[in-house]
């Protein structure tokens, strides 16, 4: 048995209950009787929700963002954080370089921020990352003596201990490893891994699993994610993530889901990739994981009429794959508000990608959201909760 006693087949106890309780949901949808929108920003009967929170509550689907805490003292940016978003995802202030800056010092005062903001709101926080080969500090990356792996091992072992602990009841979930598969379904090799790693060099995907069951150790109640960017569709580096979900739930490794973070261009309906991706997500959800897409973007030039109904079509689809999966546990964009995006800075001339433009006007991608969301019959059963 996985440690803690709480993972059957790599499945917590939690998730199975919850797929007994799908059939009966499904009769639910099918005799018309929908959610009771229950809970923060329920609406009276018969009126439609009017936010994206609102509306996705009665689909038991988490709405989610990456948020920074910086912008947290705009007027704007919080309100509009609070009132549409039930997930709240530091962008980068839990990062292993902002959040553990020298090898004796961490400062949590970032992450602090944003989890007590969330909190405060009734937003879960997801907290992102623990094991990355980007945004690491000099200490680790230019150690003034070579690492050996038995050194790198306690540091990781302490940094997740640390950070997990910290936030132990607080971060529903953590990305606990981030993009560790090249596109060709290799393992990326770097630090933590192979360079010189920390002692699992040459045995395949036991560095995860080790991170894994370290931050299960600190925090037995958070759900568990792997994440992964161009692994959403059926290919090399998907096949290598499932290979590994398969593997760890059959060994009762503690992972509760896969993140898809789908970075995507218009391009993704029009080319069979929803198909695709559909695909995945039946593959992975016959595990009994759960599927979360964590870093949505649609990137576009400009907010031409043409732009804009292009976006709001793959905005809509996307959300429509994950309604359509009752694995698909939350549906997360990489930030709200073009103001604040990565975008610009990777992919110059593309400042055109989130459902908010730079004055926190709402887009036709967030109407078209929110009109899905509120529209009923399409989607299949869903769990009677976010699990
Ligand atoms: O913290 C420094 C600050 O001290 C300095 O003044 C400033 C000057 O540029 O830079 C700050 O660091 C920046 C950091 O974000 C915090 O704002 C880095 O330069 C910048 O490279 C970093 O970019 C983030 C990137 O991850 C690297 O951590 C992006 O905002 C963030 O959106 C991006 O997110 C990643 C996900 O974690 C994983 N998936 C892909 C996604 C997009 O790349």
């Amino acid at each position: 048995m996985a440690p803690g006693g709480q993972f059957l087949r790599g499945i917590p106890v939690s998730n199975r209950l919850t797929w007994c309780a799908l059939a009966f949901g499904g009769l639910l949808v099918l005799s018309g009787i929908r959610g009771s929108g229950i809970g923060i920003g329920s609406t009276p009967s018969g009126a439609e929700p009017q936010t994206l929170r609102m509306a996705a509550q009665s689909h038991h689907l988490l709405m989610g963002t990456a948020a920074d805490a910086g912008p947290l003292s705009h007027k704007l940016y919080a309100s509009t954080l609070q009132t549409e978003y039930s997930v709240l995802e530091p962008e980068t202030e839990m990062k292993f370089g902002l959040i553990h800056p020298e090898q004796t010092h961490y400062d949590f005062a970032g992450a602090d921020k944003l989890v007590n903001f969330a909190l405060a709101n009734g937003m879960k926080v997801r907290g992102h990352n623990l094991l990355w080969h980007n945004q690491l500090p000099d200490w680790i990356v230019s150690p003034a003596q070579p690492w050996t792996p038995a050194a790198l091992n306690k540091v990781l072992a302490d940094h997740i201990a640390t950070v997990v602990g910290r936030y132990r009841g607080k971060v529903y979930a953590w990305d606990v490893v981030n993009e560790p598969f090249n596109d060709d379904g290799s393992l990326r090799n770097y630090v933590w891994f192979d360079k010189p790693g920390i002692g699992f060099a040459g045995q395949g995907t036991r560095t995860i699993e080790q991170a894994l069951r370290w931050a299960h150790a600190a925090d037995p109640n958070a759900k568990l994610f792997v994440n992964e960017y161009g692994a959403e569709t059926m290919n090399a580096k998907s096949n290598a993530v499932y290979a590994m979900a398969k593997d760890f739930v059959r060994r009762g490794v503690p992972l509760s889901g896969i993140g898809l973070q789908l970075h995507v261009t218009p391009g993704f309906d029009q080319d069979g990739s929803l198909n695709d991706l559909s695909k995945n997500l039946r593959r992975l959800a016959a595990l009994g994981l759960e599927v979360q897409f964590t870093e949505v973007d649609v990137r576009q030039r400009d907010g031409s009429s043409f732009s804009q109904a292009e976006q709001a079509n793959t905005y809509k689809n996307l959300l429509d794959a994950c309604l359509r999966q009752p694995a698909c546990t939350l549906f997360q964009t990489w930030g709200f508000t073009d103001k604040y995006s990565w975008i610009p800075e990777s992919n110059p001339g593309y400042g055109w990608a989130l459902p908010f433009d730079k004055n926190y006007k709402k887009k036709r991608a967030y109407f078209a959201m929110l009109a899905k969301l509120n529209s009923r019959g399409n989607d299949g059963p869903r769990p009677s909760r976010s699990r």
